[in-house]
């Protein structure tokens, strides 16, 4: 699989994460086949979080890894932390706290690197940079990164925070793609237009933090799969065209509309499927056209002015 550099770090990653939300639905021969499956076709990157499955999904991955010191060298791990019931919490307690439960459902003594999951409100960014400062000088965590942050916050954090934050984990698909149309509709009168984030893909093209687009599949926060939906026509039919010229799937088609934008971004997938993982890992050879990647923009209803 293709890799590149994560962030302005040195770390070389492949340029699909597999996400690991959702494999507390699998059977434990099923979580056995599907991470072990990703990492023969070179998808060793697996994101995490504290929360998946509350816990079990960083619990089901080690068993089903394998996990011991020579496989920990073969894989990059990332988990998140800072969301907690009811409220977000960026103290540096909670998030010392959190990395050593991670680590140990890991059953890993590192995390290649963690993010923090969703702005919390009474952030201190001298909290956040005397955590991170422990962590990475005993070793637990080696690169930083955020998560659903816009500029402003990152800029906050930076403020203290010495380490490089080298990804932004923010959610983005087809149909989800308001990041890239406010910067086509810049002052225009209609809702493409609408600024939500702050400019953030192009605050991270300039700081050179890799964007990380979760849910690259889903339309409206978890509502479904676009891909097949009868609720959009036009777009599978665009799809199912540049497909069929690849001869591949539209899964691999969905991924490769991504990783052509120019950010270098490292989409996270959510399928526990091993036949699409596959399809998903086959993106990272196809480079669309600048006319595909237009068409398939458009046929989403996403507008050009
Ligand atoms: N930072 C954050 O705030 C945040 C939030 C949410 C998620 N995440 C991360 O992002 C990852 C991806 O999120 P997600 O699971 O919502 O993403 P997704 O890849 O958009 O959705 C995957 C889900 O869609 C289903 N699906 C059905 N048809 C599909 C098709 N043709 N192609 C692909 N999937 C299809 C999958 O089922 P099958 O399993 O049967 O394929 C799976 O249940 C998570 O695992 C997590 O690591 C981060």
């Amino acid at each position: 699989m293709r890799t590149m550099k994560l962030g302005t770090s040195t770390l070389e990653v492949p340029v699909l994460a597999v996400g690991c939300m959702r494999i507390n639905s699998l059977s434990k021969t099923e979580a056995e086949r599907f991470v072990q499956t990703s990492l023969e076709a070179g998808a060793n990157f697996f994101d995490h979080a504290d929360i998946y499955g509350g816990g079990k999904c960083e619990e089901i991955f080690a068993d089903a890894i394998h996990m011991n010191d020579d496989i920990r060298e073969k894989i990059i791990l990332q988990s998140k932390c800072g969301i907690r019931q009811g409220q977000f919490d960026f103290s540096k307690e909670h998030i010392l706290d959190s990395v050593d439960k991670i680590l140990q459902r890991l059953r890993t003594d590192y995390l290649d690197i963690l993010l923090l999951h969703r702005p919390d409100a009474l952030v201190e960014p001298e909290e956040v940079a005397e955590a991170f400062d422990k962590l990475e000088s005993s070793g637990k965590v080696r690169h930083f990164g955020v998560s659903n942050q816009n500029p402003l916050q990152i800029q906050l954090l930076k403020k203290v925070v010495k380490q490089p934050i080298v990804a932004n984990q923010l959610q983005l698909s087809i149909t989800n793609a308001n990041m890239i149309s406010n910067g086509i509709n810049v002052n225009m009168v209609n809702d493409s237009a609408i600024n939500r984030d702050g400019s953030i893909l192009d605050f991270c093209r300039l700081h050179d933090i890799t964007i990380q687009p979760w849910s690259p599949f889903q339309y409206g926060f978890f509502e479904g799969v676009f891909l097949g939906s009868d609720k959009f026509p036009e777009l599978n039919a665009q799809i199912d065209e540049v497909a069929a010229k690849y001869g591949v799937s539209n899964t691999t088609i969905a991924i490769a509309w991504l990783l052509r934008h120019p950010a270098n971004m490292q989409p996270v997938t959510g399928t526990t499927s091993v036949d699409r993982i596959l399809d998903c890992i086959k993106a990272s050879e196809i480079r669309l056209t600048r006319e595909e990647w237009y068409a398939i923009y458009r046929s989403a209803g996403n507008i050009l002015p």
